[in-house]
C-alpha cells in the first residue's frame, strides 16, 4: 500500500468520517473506430450534474449498509443494474481534501475496479439512459474513455484535459497503468499533450 493510503479496514475504523465509493467498470472489445482504430477497451465514466467526470457511485452510510452494498445502490439509482460489488473489487481508500479548512466531516473515498463482459457493459449504456433514476438529473450521461492516440493528436489527451471530479482523473490514470489497458509510453505522451491542452 502506498503511503497516505489507508486499509478497507482502517477507513471504516474511522469514527465521524463519511464514505463515497466509486467503481471504474471496463471490458475488453474487438470493436475498431472506423473500422480501423482498435478501441481495445470499454471503460464507464459518467458526465456529472456539476459538468465534472466521474466514475459511477457514490455516498455510503456505513452504519446503515457496507460499502459494497451501499455501491451497489448506486449504481442501480445512476446505472439502472444492480451489479453485485465484492470486497475483492476493492482498489484502495484515502482521505479526500477538506473541503474547506472549517468542515468537520472528513470524507473517505473508496476506489473498486471490476471487469465485465462487453454485453453487460452494453446493457449498462441502455439501461442507464433509459431505466436509471438518476438519469438526467444527477447523472448527466454515462461516457466512453477514448484509450487510442489518433494522428492529430486525438483520443486520450483530450479526453484527459477535461474537468474530474476529486480524484478520479488519477484514478483513471493509474488503473491504465496498473490494469496495462494503455501502453506506458503511449500513457505518458497523453499526460503530457493534456496538460499542454489545458493550459
Ligand atoms: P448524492 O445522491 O447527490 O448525494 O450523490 P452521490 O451519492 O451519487 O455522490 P457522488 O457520486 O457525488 O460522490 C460523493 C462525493 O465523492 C463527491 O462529492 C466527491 O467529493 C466524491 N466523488 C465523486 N465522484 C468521484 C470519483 O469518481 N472519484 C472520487 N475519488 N471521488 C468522487
Ligand atoms: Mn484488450
Ligand atoms: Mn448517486
Ligand atoms: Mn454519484
Ligand atoms: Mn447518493
Ligand atoms: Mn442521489
Amino acid at each position: 500500500m502506498a503511503s497516505g493510503q489507508l486499509s478497507r479496514a482502517g477507513a471504516l475504523a474511522c469514527t465521524g468520517c463519511r464514505h463515497a465509493c466509486h467503481v471504474m467498470l471496463y471490458c475488453d472489445t474487438k470493436t475498431q473506430l472506423f473500422g480501423r482504430l482498435p478501441i481495445r477497451h470499454i471503460i464507464l465514466m459518467q458526465m456529472r450534474f456539476d459538468g465534472l467526470l466521474g466514475f459511477p457511485g457514490g455516498y455510503v452510510n456505513p452504519s446503515e449498509e457496507t460499502l459494497e452494498a451501499g455501491l451497489s445502490r448506486e449504481l442501480l439509482e445512476e446505472l439502472g443494474v444492480a451489479l453485485p460489488i465484492l470486497v475483492e473489487d476493492h482498489v484502495d481508500c484515502c482521505h479526500a481534501p477538506a473541503s474547506s479548512p472549517y468542515s468537520s466531516s472528513r470524507l473517505i473515498t473508496h476506489f473498486y475496479v471490476k471487469k465485465m463482459e462487453e454485453e453487460q457493459i452494453r446493457e449498462m449504456e441502455r439501461t442507464a439512459a433509459s431505466t436509471a433514476t438518476d438519469h438526467g438529473q444527477e447523472v448527466l450521461g454515462m461516457v466512453r474513455v477514448p484509450l487510442y492516440t489518433m494522428k492529430g493528436g486525438g483520443g486520450l489527451a483530450p479526453f484527459l484535459s477535461h474537468s474530474f471530479i476529486g480524484n478520479a482523473r488519477s484514478k483513471l490514470v493509474d488503473s491504465l497503468l496498473r490494469l496495462d489497458l494503455v501502453a506506458p509510453e503511449e500513457l505518458h505522451t497523453a499526460l503530457a499533450h493534456s496538460l499542454k491542452l489545458h493550459a
